[in-house]
């Protein structure tokens, strides 16, 4: 049987295929297939092992054929992915969840720390030589103990950023999302709050709520009008949740404090004006870029597919 890998991905996945006996197709290139090269790609395909990058949709779908069982996408996230479209022709959706929480949720403080601590801007200030005397006004940033992070999306992603936060920083937790969580509340003390009061209290926001067609352009000029002008806002989820020129507004006239984000509203673009913020840092959409956490994604979209292709139901099908 066939599986057809869109781009380049650790090895381990494809050692797993080879004990399988299953024939490899594409998985050489480190860059985004074009369209009509991954049209030929999956064409014949039971199984398509796909990256973020690239959009699985109906006319893809369609390209391979019906012998095709399974798409194994190499994220948590799977908004690349026409979900409604594979259903309907009985073709299994799978993810990577649980694998890179730990990389993603430090990835989320890391950040957190550099805007508050304005690290990126200081290493700058050293770099091009300005630094000529102590000051005690020279780049003041915010402590963040005892401080509240607002939580929006309180999965595994949301949940374990909380924790850290709470036992290693101190801070209090507030949290929104469609239900409750019990477990986050009792690990961390966080309140349950509409994402009209989370905005409102907290002293920095942190997103982990998957794109829907609900949570586009969750946080926009509406929201930051809510903020606190001191708020720090974190973006490791999705980019279309927050409207990125409202952000470049907010940032640009101070209603916020900064923001850190890892993903982008039309990635790899960044919205016109966000590079020439000083209070905002941007990093190339690496939560999870961790030798742990790759490598374990590949494992389990490799899991996903042999269990595909041998009669099971995968483990991480998306319901
Ligand atoms: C994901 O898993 O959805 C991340 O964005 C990439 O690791």
């Amino acid at each position: 049987m066939l599986v057809a890998i869109t781009r380049k991905v650790p090895i381990v996945a494809c050692d797993m295929f080879k004990q399988h006996a299953l024939t490899i197709r594409g998985g050489k290139n480190s860059t985004p297939p074009r369209r009509v090269e991954l049209k030929k790609r999956v064409k014949g395909a039971h199984a398509i092992l796909s990256l973020l990058t690239e959009k699985i949709d109906k006319e893809i779908i369609d390209a391979a054929g019906t012998q095709l069982k399974i798409i194994a996408n190499y994220a948590v996230g799977y908004d690349n992915i026409d979900c409604a479209y594979a259903k309907k022709k009985g073709i299994f959706v799978t993810n990577t969840p649980g694998v890179p929480t730990e990389a993603v949720a430090e990835h989320t403080i890391a950040l957190l720390l550099s805007v508050a601590r304005r690290v990126v801007e200081s290493d700058r200030f050293m770099r091009t030589g300005r630094y000529k005397h102590w000051d005690p006004q020279l780049l003041i940033g915010i402590e963040l103990q005892g401080k509240t992070l607002g939580i929006i999306g309180s999965g595994k992603i949301g949940s374990r950023t909380a924790e850290i936060a709470h036992a290693g920083l101190g801070m209090q937790v507030v949290y929104s999302d469609i239900v409750q969580n019990p477990a986050l509340e009792r690990a961390t003390g966080a309140t349950y709050l509409s994402l009209d009061d989370l905005l409102k209290t907290s002293d920095a926001i942190s997103i982990h709520a998957p794109l829907l067609k609900k949570t586009h352009h969750l946080i926009s000029t509406a929201a930051f009008k809510k903020m606190k002008s001191t708020a720090i806002l974190i973006n490791t989820a999705r980019g279309p949740i927050v409207d990125e020129q409202a952000l470049v507004v907010a940032l640009k006239n101070n209603r916020i404090f900064g923001a850190g984000l890892d993903v982008y509203e039309h990635e790899p673009k960044m919205a016109a004006g966000l590079a020439k913020l000083s209070n905002v840092v941007v990093v190339p959409h690496t939560g999870s870029a961790t030798s742990e956490a790759r490598n374990a994604m590949a494992r389990l979209a490799a899991e996903n597919i042999v269990d595909a292709l041998s009669s099971r139901v995968p483990k991480n099908t998306i319901a």
